[in-house]
């Protein structure tokens, strides 16, 4: 796997210009930052990207700060949303960021994923607990190591679209079901698989078992979990991803 080339991909033009197009909150997200992100409260996009997810979450917060290591997607933002405070900044490594700097933590659309090594990712999780408040909440979402199948949205739909999005989903059903048979992470509840999304990326998968761990190891406990389908509730074989929602234990 070749992890190291994700940071180049989110500085491609292509793949800035795909984000920007991006505006709607996925079901799952928008039920998770309705429950736990609270008016008046300081939050940190990290993995803003060109910020589809600001207008939701800026909107009522005492504070607001969009960050990215990508320069691309960070500028992308800055034009978006001038007003807003911005950082380059990689999740990894926050030192720009005071302890308990924040209430609220975001890194939606799994862009936790893309980090390059399981030391990394655990950097990322402990940084993250460093600058949040006791209490504080942290939102993000991991595809799921279990998936062996895609489940095609029909609702409205077109005669022509099922169809197709029929034989998408069949196609990306045999893309699954080779990945979990041919690599560990279906078996381990983890691992990294080869995505075609972009052109090619490599990616971790986790469940929420593995995740679970993780979190534990840093001090988060997971308050709530919800799936990629959400609020149609899925088995865990057509699950894409799933939403986290967790919370600071250390010093409460
Ligand atoms: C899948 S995109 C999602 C963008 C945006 N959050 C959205 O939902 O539209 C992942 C984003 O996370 C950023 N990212 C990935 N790894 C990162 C890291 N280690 N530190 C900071 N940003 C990172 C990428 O540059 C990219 O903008």
């Amino acid at each position: 796997m070749n992890l190291d080339g994700n940071r180049d991909k989110y500085e491609s033009p292509e793949v800035v210009l795909y984000y920007e197009t991006q505006t709607e909150l996925q079901p799952c997200e928008a039920y998770i930052f309705k429950k736990y992100v609270k008016p008046g409260l300081a939050i940190l996009d990290m993995g803003v990207g060109a910020g589809r997810t600001t207008s939701f979450l800026s909107n009522g917060a005492q504070r607001y700060v969009g960050a990215d290591y990508s320069r691309a997607m960070i500028d992308s933002f800055g034009i978006r949303y001038p007003h807003l405070e911005r950082h380059q900044c990689d999740a990894t490594e926050m030192s720009q960021f005071l302890d308990s700097e924040f209430d609220v933590v975001v890194f939606s659309f799994n862009g936790i994923d893309v980090i390059d090594s399981d030391n990394a990712r655990l950097r990322c999780l402990s940084e993250t607990a460093r600058i949040l408040k006791p209490g504080g909440v942290f939102i993000f979402s991991s595809h799921n190591a279990k998936i062996l199948a895609a489940w095609p949205k029909l609702s409205g739909a077109r005669v022509h679209q099922i169809l197709w999005r029929i034989l998408l989903s069949l196609v990306k059903s045999v893309r699954f079901t080779f990945n979990a048979f041919s690599g560990v992470q279906f078996s381990n509840g983890e691992g990294y698989i080869r995505d075609p999304v972009h052109g090619g990326m490599d990616h971790y998968v986790s469940t929420p078992e593995t995740m679970s761990l993780q979190l534990k190891s840093v001090g988060f406990e997971i308050m709530e979990y919800v799936g990629g389908h959400f609020p149609e509730v899925k088995s865990a074989y057509l699950t894409p991803w799933y939403y986290y929602a967790c919370r600071k234990t250390v010093g409460v």
